[in-house]
């Protein structure tokens, strides 16, 4: 069974079985069913954040669960939403009801139930900003747990899912709680200019779309799988000698003696933007981002990303780790 529908890089891999999950019930029985035969298994939502490395040798499960519930407290909007909600669409949703406080998030590809794992981010704001809780099945014992945000340990593209968790549990519903007082988060780049009594969160989210479909290709058009490294931390003493060397370097602080520098500023920097192995390249409005030019195998993308890596460490002494799940025939792999 082809999986190019199931990978927004449009890579052309298949799986021995595939299962389309509609409600919890059955997703949760199927999944630990699988779990307990030993067999390989994938779990997926909109295939955003993978790189098929190879065909799959087992099943893959595609969680297509739907359900938003909305209370109300005194202070807050509070949402239990199913893993299998589309995430922009759960961002316009709470547009339209007014409810505030997701808007930086807006269109990014992929499911509710994936985004704890990477704790996606974008614009100024993270997943953990806004969720209160999550909720998953442990597939070895069947038990549904549920973790308070402080217990997923979140971090930048980071949690106990991708950790501890990987690979034993299956994430089933999402909380969210946001204040009714909305608090815009207006730091990032082009949102600066939205500063003043009168922005919306309409206005907000307009201005990060915008901005968005500038410069990151839509994986509908050409496939991608968003920022292929995350951008590296670094300790400050290192990040000063390389300003002496590169004036015009970008980073931010992180925390108080590392920095985050933009992978994207030394891949351009290293002269590789729009560069090309096979049918895989370097996006030229956006060099973090690796596409599907023409045709692309997973060995050109991988054979590229390699390089980028490579190249990278040679020139700046830094090893750039990939953002998207690397999924080889039995399961995950490193790049
Ligand atoms: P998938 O790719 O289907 O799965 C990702 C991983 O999670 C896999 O390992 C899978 O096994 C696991 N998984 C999925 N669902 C479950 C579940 N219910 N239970 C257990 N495990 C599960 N990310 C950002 O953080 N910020 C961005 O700004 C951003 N922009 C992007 C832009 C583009 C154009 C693209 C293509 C991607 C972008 N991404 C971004 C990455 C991606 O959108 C997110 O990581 C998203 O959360 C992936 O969701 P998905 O449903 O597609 O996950
Ligand atoms: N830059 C360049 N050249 C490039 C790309 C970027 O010089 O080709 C510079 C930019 O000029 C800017 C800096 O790098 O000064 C940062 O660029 P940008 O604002 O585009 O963000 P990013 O760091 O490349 C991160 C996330 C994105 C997220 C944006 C917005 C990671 C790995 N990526 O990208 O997330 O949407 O910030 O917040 O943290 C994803 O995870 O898939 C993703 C798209």
């Amino acid at each position: 069974i082809s999986l190019k529908a199931h990978n927004t890089f449009g890579l052309e891999h298949s799986c021995r079985a595939l299962f389309i999950a509609k409600t919890t019930p059955e997703l949760s029985t199927f999944c630990q069913q699988l779990y307990l035969s030993n067999q390989p298994m994938l779990i997926l939502g909109g295939g955003s954040n993978i790189v098929l490395c190879d065909d799959f040798a087992g099943t893959v499960v595609v969680v297509e669960t739907k359900g938003i519930e909305l209370r109300t407290t005194e202070s807050d909007y509070c949402l239990a939403v199913e893993a299998g909600e589309d995430w922009h669409e759960l961002v316009c949703y709470c547009l339209d009801k007014g409810i505030a406080g997701f808007e930086n998030l807006a269109l990014i590809p992929g499911k509710v139930g994936a985004a704890p794992i990477q704790n996606i981010g974008a614009y100024g704001i993270e997943f953990k900003d806004i969720c209160e809780w999550v909720e998953y099945l442990d597939l070895a014992s069947g038990e549904r747990i549920r973790l308070s945000v402080e217990q997923c340990e979140f971090g930048y593209r980071d949690s106990a899912f991708k950790r501890q968790l990987s690979g034993k549990a299956l994430i089933t519903r999402v909380g969210f709680k946001v204040p009714k007082v909305w608090l815009p988060r207006l730091d990032y780049g082009p949102l600066k200019a939205l500063k003043g009594p009168n922005v919306t969160p309409k206005a907000v989210f307009d201005c990060i779309c915008a901005t968005r479909m500038e410069k990151l290709p839509d994986p509908a058009v050409v496939g991608n799988a968003g920022s292929f490294f995350k951008n590296p931390i670094i300790e400050n003493e290192q990040f000063q000698t390389l300003v002496a060397r590169y004036p015009n370097i970008v980073g931010y602080p992180h925390g108080r003696r590392h920095t985050k520098v933009a992978a994207g500023w030394l891949i351009e920097a290293a002269g590789l933007k729009g560069f090309q192995v096979g049918g895989a390249a370097v996006h030229d409005k956006q060099a973090l981002v690796l596409i599907n030019k023409d045709n692309a195998s997973s060995d050109d993308v991988l054979g590229l990303a390699r390089h980028i890596v490579d190249c990278i460490f040679k020139e700046f002494g830094i090893t750039l780790e990939h953002e998207p799940r690397m999924i080889a025939t039995t399961g995950e792999r490193s790049l």
